[in-house]
């Protein structure tokens, strides 16, 4: 196939080397990529390459995080200045809880909002990773949309990366709209998981393209443990609730749209489906992982819309041999359609996602170990919890040798508050906390989702907390005291 319709552009194709150069000291620049899918392969990488031997420091915002070392080679390389809105790198997140690379961590959901509200925040330039070019000269993405609308938008210039190992029969998965920004915001007219709004390609201008170079990698394979029996009993927890909600009449088998969060827990939590009850389900999430591929393998699944496909390597090869089973059952969109506060709301999507930690009373830590240390990021679990009908999040109830209790006296950090969840899960078993005042939470919290090992030390905290009154009770001087007693003592037993 000849992936480039728009003849134009053909005295543009350079090698990626020669497009790096293309990248300068100090500039901000946008790439495409969501959780390792559709990322630059091979311009990136040459750009790192270049910090190790010449000065240059760059802002560099994505859609989440990106594949293979690119975010690894960055940091360790010294090019990266500032990085946002997502990662999920080792060596990043060293460099950033080490202060030598600053990190904004955003809702998914809200960067494209920032950039055009934000004229003076400039884009020098985008790179894209495209699947093929249209014969108007716009771009057809790959496995992710992420961002890569906003940033060709506001770029002065744009590099486009042809992956020519993804299949032809991609074309037409992607709904792309570029939204107007407030006041002028129109109605974002998705009344159900299937409905699309926009184009299958991203309208740039041509005059800005600067580049083109081909690369012949494919995504970076995600790698995902199997259901171990903590998160196969997190998993059956939230099942069981499921069902008792359909048993109430208040939803129907086949739920509402689900959004399922990363991670080993999120993955399990939704092949957990597989064996359900549940039929004829919808998707509306961000991220596609191996799980709903197996949901559409048994026939659960009728529809999934998301910002990326990130799976595993089995499964790449599974999915993008028979792309045709798949093709009239997906939708890639950009991430602030994906993540819409109003789409998600009027959808009703029922949102999983998964905590570091929560307290007694429903406060939700998703990013910072410790209180101070950043893990991942917030990704889309903010908009996803704040908006949908139901934020489930959920973790192990203990860990490391039983020396961390993921249920704390109070959160060290706070992503999602008491107001935006509804239901906490762990191995243990499951809280609903809709409709209860904080003392009746932590009860039922401390009863059903704490480990046995803890459960006493908790109750004990609670009550001492509960003598001295308040609303949300608590003893100030003990409220992070888990915490340092983890640090000086490497456990959190007393
Ligand atoms: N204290 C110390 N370490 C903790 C911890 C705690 N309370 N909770 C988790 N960790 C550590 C684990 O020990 C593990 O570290 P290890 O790899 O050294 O063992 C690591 O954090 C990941 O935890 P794991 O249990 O393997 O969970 P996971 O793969 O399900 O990921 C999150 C959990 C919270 C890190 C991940 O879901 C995330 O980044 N979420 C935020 C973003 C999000 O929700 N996005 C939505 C969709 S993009």
């Amino acid at each position: 196939m000849n992936r480039i319709k728009y003849s134009a552009y053909l005295d543009k194709i350079q090698k990626p080397e020669k497009a790096a150069l293309l990248i300068k000291n100090h500039h901000v620049i946008g790439v495409s990529g969501f959780t390792k899918a559709g990322d630059s392969k091979t311009v990136l990488p040459k750009v790192a390459e270049r910090a190790l031997h010449e000065e240059l420091k760059i802002t560099v915002l994505s859609g989440a995080s990106l594949g293979y070392n690119t975010d690894a080679d960055l940091a360790k390389n010294g090019a990266l200045y500032k990085r946002m809105p997502f990662q999920a790198d080792p060596t990043l997140r060293k460099s950033i809880n080490n202060h030598e690379v600053l990190y904004v961590d955003q809702h998914l959901g809200q960067t494209a909002d920032m950039l055009q509200h934000i004229d003076t925040f400039k884009i020098d330039v985008a790179i894209i990773e495209a699947l093929a070019i249209t014969k108007e000269g716009y771009i057809i993405p790959t496995t992710s949309v992420g961002n890569s609308p906003v940033f060709a938008e506001k770029a002065d210039k744009i590099i486009i990366e042809i992956n020519r190992t993804f299949p032809e029969s991609l074309i037409g998965i992607h709904d792309v709209k570029f939204l107007k920004k407030q006041p002028y915001r129109e109605v974002i007219s998705i009344l159900q998981s299937d409905t699309r709004i926009g184009e299958p390609y991203i309208k740039i201008d041509p005059q800005k393209v600067a580049a083109i170079v081909f690369t012949e990698v494919p995504d970076c394979p995600a790698v995902i443990s199997a259901p171990d029996e903590k998160t196969t009993a997190i998993s059956n927890h939230i099942l069981q609730f499921l069902e008792k909600e359909v048993e109430e009449g208040r939803l129907t088998e086949s739920l509402l749209p689900l959004q399922a969060g990363i991670g080993k827990t999120a993955n399990a939590i939704l092949s957990g489906f597989t064996n359900s009850k549940f039929k004829d389900l919808t998707m509306y999430s961000e991220v596609l992982q191996d799980s709903t591929f197996e949901l559409f393998d048994s026939g659960k699944l009728l529809f999934a819309s998301a910002s990326s496909i990130t799976i595993t390597e089995e499964c790449s090869k599974r999915v993008f041999d028979n792309f045709k089973k798949y093709k009239d059952k997906l939708i890639l969109r950009p991430q602030n359609i994906s993540n819409s506060a109003e789409v998600i709301s009027r959808l009703g999507v029922i949102g999983i996602n998964t905590a570091i930690e929560f307290d007694i009373y429903g406060n939700v830590n998703s990013t910072h170990i410790g209180g101070t240390k950043m893990m991942n990021g917030i990704g889309g679990s903010g908009d996803f919890a704040r908006n949908g009908y139901l934020s489930i999040f959920a973790c192990p109830s203990m860990s490391k040798q039983g020396c961390i209790s993921h249920i704390v006296p109070m959160v060290s950090h706070t992503d999602h508050t008491e107001h935006d969840v509804d239901i906490l899960v762990t191995d243990q078993g499951l809280a609903d906390i809709r409709g209860l005042a904080p003392v009746e939470r932590a009860k039922l919290i401390i009863q059903n989702c704490v480990h046995p090992d803890y459960k006493e030390q908790l109750l004990e905290y609670f009550e001492e907390a509960y003598k001295l009154g308040g609303h949300t009770p608590h003893i100030l001087e003990k409220t992070f005291s888990w915490h340092s007693h983890l640090k000086t003592y490497g456990t959190m037993r007393k």
